[in-house]
């Protein structure tokens, strides 16, 4: 099966495909998208730089949906589950003591390990428990709306509010102390930025592969550090927190060790951020783009998780994930050989029209909206009922006291094949 003719892809293809930059300018790239889908829906993708090694490109909705769900047949191992990590390998090796994945986490993992992983924060994340942590989460969406309404009538959007808000949520539920967010901020930049340079916090374009993975190992090392002390405190003293729960969990009737442990923290605080970064920044944008739905949505507010869910499909901002095939296998009748590595494109298949009319209008009233833009299966999103509760609460404080809003300017997309979204949002607004 192995050997048949892979269907590659031209090498422009295959450069719009892997370049950061191609994720900083959307309708190109959700064209190539379009044109694989239709003609070439598995895509076997060969890096023209040579520095990547190649891969599946599933654009598919029907097939993005059925390599997520069959985890038995897609592992998370042992290639990398993040593309742009390739870069670096060795050095992520070296650093990891052999794994090709540097930091151990619930993305990490296959089972049986992963479940017993996930099960020591899944019920935390459930909605019965968030229910517990919305007055909290209000204070910090009044806080974030206090920063917009001080600086309007024209602020950008991404600085003062959809960057720092699910920052300061996480950074709470995750037990660190306000004064140490800037620090979690510029970590998690770089973690998830790197390939950016507005936010890699270096100022240098174009930076060399191998510089933007010691950037990353270098906030992991950082992260690693900050959170041993964290682990300390969090045993003496638990309180009702994620990191206490993580701090004091048992597997297998052992404490997690160190690597798993910060991986934990890591994944929290990483995969808790700038993804709700991005979907709250996409959900103001449409709005701002049209003033009458804003004006809809505030008079009649059932309209809102509409408008949430539709934010975070049209955004969609994990861009991918990676999987490694464990045995010889197809996808929508394209043979894959065992070991061959797979992208699930979020973007490419919640663009696709067979499962969503007129895929880059974003429509508040689209019914069912059944994105995949948290995954599915064994790893689907741990966080999705925070994060669209995150959105939720900040619409209704943002509806409350925001009268109008128009856009200010040009927007501007980050330049990242993974987590990717708005970098820079100017709106004009009049307070209610
Ligand atoms: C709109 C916001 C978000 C999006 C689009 C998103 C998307 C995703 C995606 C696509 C995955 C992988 C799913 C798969 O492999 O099938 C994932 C996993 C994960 N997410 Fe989210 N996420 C968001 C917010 C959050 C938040 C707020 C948290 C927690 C604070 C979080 C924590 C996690 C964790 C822990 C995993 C790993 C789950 C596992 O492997 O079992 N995410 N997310």
């Amino acid at each position: 099966m192995a050997t048949q003719a892979r269907p590659t892809v031209d090498p422009a293809t295959a450069r719009a495909v892997i370049d950061p930059q191609s994720y900083a300018d959307w309708d190109p790239l959700l064209d190539t998208f379009d044109r694989l889908r239709a003609e070439n829906p598995v895509a076997w993708i060969e890096a023209p730089d040579g520095q990547h090694p190649p891969f599946w490109l599933v654009t598919r909705y029907e097939d993005a949906m059925r390599v997520s769900k069959d985890n038995a047949t897609f592992l998370n191992n042992p290639r990398t589950v993040v593309f742009s990590l390739t870069e670096g390998i060795e050095f992520a090796k070296a650093f990891s003591g052999g794994s090709e994945h540097m930091v151990a986490s619930l993305v990490t993992f296959d089972a049986p390990i992963h479940m017993k992983y996930r099960k020591l924060t899944q019920e935390w994340f459930m909605p019965k428990n968030l229910r517990g942590i919305e007055d909290e989460i209000r204070a910090i969406a009044n806080a974030a709306v206090d920063r917009l309404v001080a600086a309007g009538p024209e602020a950008d959007f991404t600085q003062l509010v959809s960057a720092p808000y699910p920052l300061h949520v996480v950074m709470q539920i995750l037990g660190v102390p306000e004064e140490d967010e800037p620090r979690m901020l510029m970590l998690t930049q770089q973690m998830f930025g790197g390939q950016d340079e507005d936010l890699n916090q270096s100022g240098m374009k174009d930076l060399p592969p191998e510089v933007i993975t010691q950037i990353v190992a270098g906030a992991v090392k950082d992260f690693e550090a900050y959170f041993a002390a964290l682990t300390a405190e969090k045993r003496a003293n638990p309180t009702g927190d994620v990191a206490s729960t993580i701090a004091n969990a048992v597997v297998d009737g052992e404490p997690l060790n160190d690597r798993d442990m910060m991986g934990y923290y890591i994944i929290v605080a990483a995969a808790g951020h700038d993804t709700t970064s991005a979907s709250t920044a996409g959900a103001m944008l449409a709005l701002a783009q049209d003033p009458e739905q804003w004006a809809r949505v505030k008079a009649d507010r059932s309209l809102l998780p509409g408008i949430v869910e539709e934010a975070i499909r049209w955004t969609s901002p994990v861009q991918h994930f990676m999987r490694t095939a464990a045995q010889d296998t197809e996808i929508g009748g394209q043979p894959i050989a065992e070991g061959d590595w797979l992208m699930i494109n979020y973007v490419a298949a919640n663009h696709d029209p067979a499962v969503f009319d007129d895929p880059r209008r974003f429509d508040a009233a689209r019914s069912p909206n059944r994105h995949l833009a948290f995954g599915a299966g064994a790893h689907q999103c741990l966080g999705l009922h925070l994060a669209r509760l995150e959105m939720r609460i900040l619409f209704e404080t943002l509806l409350d006291r925001i009268e109008t809003v128009e856009l200010a300017g040009d927007f501007a997309r980050s330049k990242s094949t993974f987590v990717g979204g708005l970098k820079k949002l100017p709106i004009r607004f009049t307070t209610s």
